[in-house]
């Protein structure tokens, strides 16, 4: 049965990527920043732990808790919206989203690599978006989201080759336009299809020693 890490696991699509690859039969570690008040993830019975992704020393006892332990799958989930342009950015939020959507997931993986490098299936999954295509940029919103995920996009990349090394697979992937509180009402998508997207995408897309860039439909996209 494999293994499988999401963080942001309390709400939208992380709590839907646990309810997916649960009824998969993996065996899911969930995390959320406040296990105990995360009712929802509770129910579904995943292994819960502890983890605020933008600080250093949770992601340092998050490893220590599962030193030695494999993991198959690990999916970086945890991330923050912001519609925001010029001349409206405010810029401790901006750090903030550079802390939260681009440092922390390389961070996460960086500490994680070891018990990938012990699983199976080796495959670490970013939940970056399409907002992150520096190709597709065609209008003004959400200027450090943006930012946010194409620095993602570039870090992971980066990462691929020393990772393929270790037999590690990336991927870049976006859900969609997804209805959860940060997709909002109008989003097409939803958690659970969005979900099971993802669950082919990343359990299907096989080895590579380059980062890939796909959406929850399989469809590649542009850098
Ligand atoms: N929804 C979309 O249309 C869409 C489109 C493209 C990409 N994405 C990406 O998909 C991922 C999930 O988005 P979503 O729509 O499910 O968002 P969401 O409903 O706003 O949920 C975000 C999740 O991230 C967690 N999180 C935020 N900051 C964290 C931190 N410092 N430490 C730990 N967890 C933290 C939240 O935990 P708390 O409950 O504790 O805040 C929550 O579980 C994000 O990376 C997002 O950028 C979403």
């Amino acid at each position: 049965m494999p293994t499988t890490l999401i963080t942001g696991a309390n709400r939208g699509i992380g709590l839907a990527l646990v309810r997916e690859f649960q009824s998969k039969g993996h065996t899911v570690l969930a995390t959320a920043r406040d296990p105990a008040a995360a009712k929802d993830l509770k129910a579904t019975g995943a292994e819960l732990h502890a983890l605020d992704v933008a600080d250093p020393a949770s992601i340092k006892a998050l490893a220590a808790a599962l030193k030695g332990r494999a993991l198959d799958f690990l999916i970086n989930n945890a991330g923050l919206g912001d519609r925001a342009d010029m001349p409206r950015l405010d810029y401790d939020r901006f750090e903030e989203l550079l802390r939260v959507n681009t440092i922390a997931p390389i961070r996460v993986l960086d500490a994680l690599t070891p018990n990938l490098a012990a699983g199976k299936d080796k495959v670490a999954a970013a939940l970056s978006s399409q907002l992150g295509s520096i190709a597709n940029t065609n209008m003004s919103f959400g200027l450090a989201y943006r930012v946010s995920k194409a620095g993602l996009n570039m870090g992971l990349r980066t990462a691929a080759h020393s990772l393929a090394d270790k037999g590690i697979t990336l991927l870049a992937l976006h859900p969609g336009w997804v209805k959860t509180d940060m997709g909002g009402d109008s989003a097409p998508v939803a958690p659970a299809d969005s979900a099971a997207g993802l669950y082919k995408v990343i359990t299907g897309a096989g080895p590579a020693k380059e980062l890939r860039f796909f959406d929850f439909e399989g469809k590649t996209l542009p850098w």
